[in-house]
């Protein structure tokens, strides 16, 4: 894994903006993997700031709600539009994100994975990750083979999200999300982590052993899987040091 670390979380988005920018210069019919939450928001604005053409553009998201009418606005589909959707050039056609309201779940996922398949896989998939270590919605003890499926959200979990709902009570309890055999298919993964409240899940993805208790830990399986964290996110990686000097001193080869 590349680990980068930058003081603030506007300059490790900074860096991210710059990989996923240079990605869609250079591959104008990229697939990208988008992810929601608090996280990706500033990137998502950075980006809109570059003026890219995404005409070419698909995307895939990691996850939705089951059972939020399309139209509400907690749902994944609403958020992809007001931060990205609407400030780009995409064409709506090229965004697909799970259906939580489907009639037939089960099916509805299958053809998720085969829509990704027929698109050539994801270039890049962007992660955040839950203070449980969760990657899209796989929550503790999912497969580490796990295709699109339905989970059912920890009380941890909710309780993270209860912010966007005004109160515990009304976060789903059902999702649907990319499993981590789907994530650990696309071809490069950029996970982003900001804040204190990631530090131990994070140091436990990176850093610790292999294990579905922390399904972010999957990454070490990837071959090009970067994480770029702020100090705090960072602040419990015992390598630190290490990871500062690896970047600081890149060969020009191997720069973005
Ligand atoms: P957050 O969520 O960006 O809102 O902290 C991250 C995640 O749950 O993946």
């Amino acid at each position: 894994m590349e680990v980068i670390v930058q003081p603030t979380a506007e300059e490790a988005t900074e860096v991210a903006a710059r990989i996923v920018g240079n990605l869609i210069r250079r591959k104008p019919d990229a697939v990208l993997g988008l992810a929601t939450g608090s996280t990706p928001v500033r990137l998502y604005q950075k980006l809109v700031e570059k003026a890219l053409d995404w005409s070419r553009i698909t995307v895939f998201n990691l996850d939705e709600y089951v059972g939020l009418p399309q139209e509400h606005p907690q749902s994944y589909r609403v958020f992809m539009r007001e931060n990205l959707f609407n400030q780009t050039n995409i064409r709506l056609e090229n965004t697909h994100i799970p259906d939580g309201n489907a009639a037939d779940l089960p099916a509805s996922c299958r053809a998720y994975e085969e829509k990704i398949r027929e698109a050539g896989g994801v270039d890049l998939q962007l992660l955040g990750i839950g203070s449980d270590g969760h990657i899209g919605f796989n929550e503790p003890t999912s497969s580490l083979a796990s295709r699109t499926r339905i989970k059912t959200l920890t009380p941890r979990t909710r309780a993270d999200n209860a912010r966007f709902f005004g109160g515990e009570d009304a976060v789903p309890h059902h999702v649907v999300t990319m499993g981590i055999g789907t994530i650990l298919e696309s071809k490069k993964i950029l996970l982003l982590a900001f804040g204190e409240g990631k530090a131990e899940a994070l140091a436990g993805a990176v850093e610790g052993a292999l294990t579905a208790t922390n399904p972010a830990s999957a990454l070490q399986m990837h071959e090009k899987a970067i994480v770029c964290a702020d100090a705090a996110a960072a602040s419990r990686l015992a390598r630190l040091d290490y990871y500062r000097w690896v970047y600081e001193n890149k060969p020009q080869w191997q720069k973005e």
